[in-house]
């Protein structure tokens, strides 16, 4: 094979974040930019001589012409077969099956998740090794150190491959295999799920649902599932064709960006169950009929009924959530009698666990929840865990999360963002929580006492890698915390998070508004960070 070196020279900012590297669509079009960082992925990277990659993205702006630079990069650089999704698509929990059906050696996944897309938006690149999951921190790490030295990179020299049709070709002894993006994944549902009862309950009109593509990857993967071969009525599935820009929304599953979907959830007849999911597949939001499923309370629902799906029918093996996700898991894994884990936040803590059998589901606060059928969080695996739930229990949405409250408490919960601060201010926001942290505890604010107050920090129980400064983390002694965080995936300033939970045993104080139930912790978080009066915000950018 023909390959040529270009001569190079580094960029300074091209450390992955907490899923890989996200910059401005304009960033990534600098010269040499995405060829560098690719490049320095292989030069990180042992052993893959003739291996397999697997390489898609979820179709934002630039996913196009990124494929074919990476397709001659790692033609160029040895790889001896490499699978793609047709039009260069595939989801990320998807992209994570495939690594492991077909042994490759590892996956390149462009994406920038949940962010928005277009020419001035945002584009991403992470790499996944070859459990299927995001590389751990000993990788990007030392892909970043790579980054900093690199002189040169490899294009093997061949003509852009034509990525609409189905096809297997070779270039020289490289094996390259255009594949349809959803028959695997879809065939993996249909194993973990009970697509029989799903589809009869459908058809007897006992489940309807609707789920929001937000014209992102999701959209052929939920139209084939949901509507094909489960039944659902035609247009269940909407914003289900992927654009480039995502129509100009902000393709992240909450809320305030799923409106379409929450007008339907809060209106006059809304369906059974009602989902949406992000740019690149991996997240998902759970509704029912007039109500909002909190993803702490998703996780925890799910694992407290897993034996009612055929995967898990046997049991599980134990569950894992991020630091800042409630504490309503761990209140199911104590009555289960199952081990439960805290990691910091980011999919890549739960890989270890995962493949170590120590956990079997795991889950973020984020609106990502997953279990050992990938190495990523998986959105659709989310609503068909849920239509199979429904479908087993045939109860509302509503009486499902109420009867689960009942049994175990409500952890109130939610989490405020304030997006785009000066970088200097948040630094400072978070050196100040970090000097406070010793004189906390004990300290009272009516009913809340201090119970600890410390900066998270995780030895992996697997490979006893440690991960320190993941987040403030503010308990108090009736169980309610604090956590504050800087967001690793932003491209903008600063993005800090704060996150809010209280436990609430009594019924008769579960329907209450979370924000109004949060209020003294609001108010507390912003006596001890001062993120407003620093900011000169009055309110957070988004609350979920
Ligand atoms: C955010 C979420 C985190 C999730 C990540 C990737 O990261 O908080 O849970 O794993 O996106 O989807 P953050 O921006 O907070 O670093
Ligand atoms: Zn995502």
């Amino acid at each position: 094979m023909q390959t040529k070196t270009y001569n190079t020279a580094p960029y300074d900012d091209q450390k992955p974040g907490t899923s890989g590297l996200r910059k401005k669509v304009k960033v990534f079009q600098q010269p040499g930019y995405l060829e560098n960082f690719v490049q320095s992925v292989f030069n990180s990277l042992a052993d893959f001589q003739g291996k397999t990659l697997v390489l898609g993205g979820d179709g934002r702006y630039f996913n196009r012409q990124a494929i074919q630079i990476i397709i001659k990069m790692a033609a160029a650089n040895g790889f001896g077969e490499l699978i793609i999704g047709r039009g260069g698509l595939l989801s990320t929990p998807a992209a994570s099956n495939l690594i492991r059906k077909y042994h490759a050696f590892g996956g390149i996944i462009l994406s920038a998740s949940h962010n928005p897309g277009g020419p001035d938006e945002d584009f991403g690149i992470k790499y996944n090794v070859g459990n299927g999951g995001p590389a751990p921190e000993k990788f990007t790490d030392a892909l970043y150190q790579n980054s900093k030295i690199i002189t040169s990179y490899l294009i093997a020299q061949f003509d852009d491959i034509d990525l609409d049709n189905d096809a297997e070709l070779e270039i020289d002894g490289l094996k390259i295999r255009v594949i349809d993006p959803v028959d695997d994944y879809a065939e993996l549902m249909a194993e973990i799920f009970d697509f029989k009862l799903i589809k009869q309950s459908i058809a007897a009109g006992l489940l309807s649902l609707r789920f929001d593509a937000m014209h992102a990857i999701t959209g052929p993967y939920a139209k084939r599932i949901l509507e094909n071969e489960l039944g659902a009525a035609p247009g269940s599935v909407f914003n289900a064709v992927p654009l480039e820009d995502f129509g100009g929304g902000h393709p992240d599953p909450n809320m305030v960006h799923a409106h379409e979907l929450t007008e339907i959830m809060f209106g006059d007849n809304p369906p059974v169950l009602g989902a949406a999911s992000d740019g690149d597949g991996d997240r998902n939001m759970i509704m029912g009929a007039n109500i909002f499923v909190t993803p702490s309370d998703s996780l925890a629902i799910m694992a407290a009924n897993a034996r009612l799906i055929p995967a898990y029918a046997k049991g599980i093996k134990g569950v894992a959530r991020s630091m800042p996700t409630s504490q309503a898991v761990d209140r199911v894994a104590a009555a289960l009698g199952l081990p439960c884990y805290e990691t910091p936040t980011g999919w890549k803590f739960f890989g270890n666990l995962l493949d170590a059998d120590k956990i079997t589901l795991c889950g973020e606060e984020s609106f990502g929840s997953g279990s050992n059928h990938v190495r990523e969080k998986d959105g659709l695996w989310a609503v068909l865990f849920w239509l199979n739930l429904l479908a087993r229990k045939r109860q509302p949405v509503e009486d499902i999360v109420h009867e689960h409250w009942q049994t175990y408490g409500r952890d109130i919960y939610c989490r405020h963002d304030y997006e785009a601060v000066d970088l200097a201010i948040a630094n400072e926001i978070i050196d100040h929580l970090r000097e406070q942290l010793d004189s906390l505890p004990g300290k009272n604010w009516g009913a809340y006492t201090v119970k600890f107050a410390d900066e998270f920090s995780y030895t992996d129980p697997v490979d006893n890698s440690v991960s320190s400064h993941q987040g403030i983390r503010i308990g108090f002694t009736d169980g309610s915390r604090i956590v504050f965080r800087m967001s690793g995936t932003g491209t903008i300033g600063a993005t800090l998070r704060i996150y809010l939970e209280k436990f609430e045993k009594n019924i008769r104080n579960h329907d209450q508004d979370a924000q109004l139930a949060l209020a003294e912790l609001i108010d507390i978080a912003e006596q001890l960070s001062r993120i407003k009066k620093l900011s000169g915000r009055t309110e957070p950018s988004v609350i979920t």
